[in-house]
């Protein structure tokens, strides 16, 4: 029997004190990261001038669970846990028999999902010595959150933001600042990832592709300094379980079992945080739809190819096989700007490719149609990249509506719109407009994808 609660809260006592890695569950095993110049299988040190051991140990453990450290719980205690909502005013609104939850991520102090693992990531660095991070940030969620886990941890933090989302969003830039992180316009003229795109086009939006160019060198030319990413790699999706374990717990407290697991997709960090541990269930035999939403404009798991590439522009970062657009894709500046990666998690795409999660793509203005019906109906203003799955979310309750099915939806609820109200008024005053990303595009960006050998294949 379902609770008719709304809120539904677990005591701190109660946060999980692992997280869960799904490595040792997948259903078939995973391509190895290549080196990015001589295309061989990676060894953990050739990633050690980036990143901390420790964290390279936890992109390739094979442990099921890991623990988490005293002191990353006691800054997760800050906003964690969170609070699993029944949405039961969209649902009256719809008029659906459906039962909608959202785990809602952002109460985090920077407002997103990203802080469980900027949090774990700054420990790491600063337990192995580490003054400053350098990273990368799309839409300004990441930046804030490592700019925000640096500052508690007492580390430096540069930040290389595309220079379309810098324009765009100023205030985010400000939180970073207000955190005492430095943040760029990307490309820019620090590096020579970025004075080699400027000399080409200097008026280059940039992409998430050459911000990652740009932390990576400034990273690998600092020994001081190591390199952090917001998404894609496993450790940060193993950090992001925190947010699927509570909502388990917490699902289960209400006397539920999801039919339909809903998240939006920028690198994959936020919606695997929340399926993974419902995807362990389902290799087992539950039923459950787990459904990963995308942007037509950045097509990646529904128009993608499912092939080794570059994590980024300059081709610095790793091979891995993933589904991708290519590493020369720049995205057009629609406003999820968080989710304009050419790639994804490639933990994810194999349990795409092996059809455990199925993936869908959205139109930007069906995705702010929605945030809107939810924000007039629960009263919280989703993120734009939120947004997609929301739209995910209201279309399958509306079908519950149609067929009568009573079925429990989980959405992954990854952050507040507060600092992307310029994209809401444009959507208000009718000046946003839907992209399709062109074939043509697409096909060209994939003649570039390095010529190497799949040991999976
Ligand atoms: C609120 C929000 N949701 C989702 C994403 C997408 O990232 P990921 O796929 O890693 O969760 C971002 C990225 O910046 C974000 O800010």
């Amino acid at each position: 029997m379902a609770s008719e609660e709304t809120k539904i809260t677990l005591r701190e006592s109660e946060l999980p004190q692992r997280w869960y890695n799904i490595n040792p569950d997948l259903p078939a095993p995973l391509a190895p990261p290549l080196h990015p110049k001589t295309g061989k299988p990676l060894a953990p040190g050739d990633l050690a001038p980036l990143f901390p051991m420790a964290l390279i140990m936890q992109e390739v453990s094979m442990e099921p669970y890991i623990e988490i450290p005293d002191e990353v719980m006691r800054i997760y205690r800050l906003w964690r846990p969170t609070p699993l909502y029944r949405a039961h005013r969209l649902e009256k609104h719809l008029g659906t028999p459906a039962r909608i939850y959202y785990k809602n991520e952002s109460f985090s102090p920077p407002g997103s999902h990203k802080p469980n693992t900027a949090v774990a990531q700054a420990y790491y660095n600063k337990q192995e010595g580490v003054k400053r991070i350098a990273t990368e940030t799309g839409a300004g969620q990441w930046g804030s959150a490592l700019a925000f886990a640096c500052c508690l941890m007492g580390l430096e933090c540069t930040v290389y933001m595309v220079r379309a989302s810098y324009e765009q969003k100023p205030y985010r830039r400000m939180l970073m600042e207000s955190w005492g992180a430095a943040c760029y316009p990307s490309p820019s003229d620090l590096t020579n990832a970025g004075r080699t795109i400027r000399a080409k086009d200097p008026d280059s939006p940039g992409s998430l592709g050459i911000a990652i160019s740009e932390a990576v060198e400034d990273a690998a030319t600092h020994d001081d300094t190591k390199y952090s990413l917001g998404s894609v790699l496993n450790h940060v999706l193993l950090h992001q379980t925190i947010v699927g374990l509570e909502a388990k717990e917490q699902l289960r407290l209400a006397g539920e079992e999801p039919d339909i697991i809903v998240g939006c997709v920028g690198g994959g960090s936020n919606f695997s945080g929340l399926a993974f541990p419902f995807v362990k269930d389902k290799l087992k035999g539950k039923q459950v739809d787990i459904i990963a939403c995308e942007p037509e404009a950045c097509p990646t798991l529904t128009r993608g190819l499912y092939r080794y590439d570059y994590g980024d522009t300059a081709q610095l970062a790793p091979v891995v096989k993933m589904y991708t657009l290519g590493h020369t894709f720049v995205p057009e500046p629609i406003h999820a700007g968080g989710l304009r990666y050419h790639g994804d998690a490639p933990q994810l795409c194999l349990l795409v490719n092996k059809g455990v999660i199925e993936a869908r793509a959205y139109h930007q203005l069906a995705t702010f149609e929605a945030a809107l019906t939810f924000a007039r109906a629960e009263g919280f203003l989703p993120a734009p990249e939120t947004a997609h799955c929301v739209r995910a979310a209201v279309d399958e309750a509306l079908k519950c509506k149609q067929t009568g099915q009573e079925k429990c939806i989980l959405i992954a609820y990854s952050g507040h719109g507060f600092f992307d109200l310029a994209a809401y008024d444009k959507y208000h005053t009718g000046q946003l407009e839907d992209y399709e990303y062109p074939q043509e595009k697409i096909e060209a960006a994939l003649k570039e994808l390095p010529q190497v050998t799949d040991p999976t294949a």
